[in-house]
């Protein structure tokens, strides 16, 4: 199995680097308070999918935010870069699900709408964004896979 490092030294808050991995985008955000609190305050009622889609916890485990996240801060928000719809690139600090005018995303492909955490909340994606395997190896570099 391939696995990359990415240097994420360089990452201000507020916006995200996009990394090829696998021959698909991965997305690497660095979240503003806002993002999180936003994510955070979600109740799981609210959300379209229930599950956190993240291989780096146990399977079928609640898409809290918490869950979601790759630190413990929160600050730190790594996903696939792949609608779940039918695989077009969302964009970024778009869509109905946005903190402040920042973070979120919106397919504009058929009109999904990701909330601060990736988590599908608008629109025909039936599912969160995929979070890739992936952790901190030193204190500003992730490795993917
Ligand atoms: Fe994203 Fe259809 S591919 S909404």
């Amino acid at each position: 199995l391939s696995t990359i490092r990415v240097d994420v030294s360089g990452v201000e808050t507020g916006t995200q680097l996009t990394v090829q991995y696998l021959g698909k985008p991965v997305f690497i955000r660095r979240r503003t308070e806002a993002e999180i609190e936003a994510a955070q305050g979600v109740e799981m009622s609210e959300l379209v999918d229930p599950v956190a889609r993240n291989p780096n916890i146990p399977e079928g485990a609640d898409a809290t935010d918490a869950n979601r996240a790759l630190d413990e801060t929160g600050e730190w928000l790594v996903m696939m870069g792949v609608c779940t719809h039918l695989g077009c690139v969302p964009l970024g600090n778009a869509g109905e699900y946005t903190a402040g005018g920042v973070g979120g995303w919106f397919c504009p492909c058929h009109g999904s709408h990701y909330d601060t955490a990736g988590r599908i909340r608008k629109g025909p994606a039936p599912q969160n964004l995929p979070v890739p395997t992936a952790e901190f190896v030193e204190e500003t570099t992730i490795l993917l896979g």
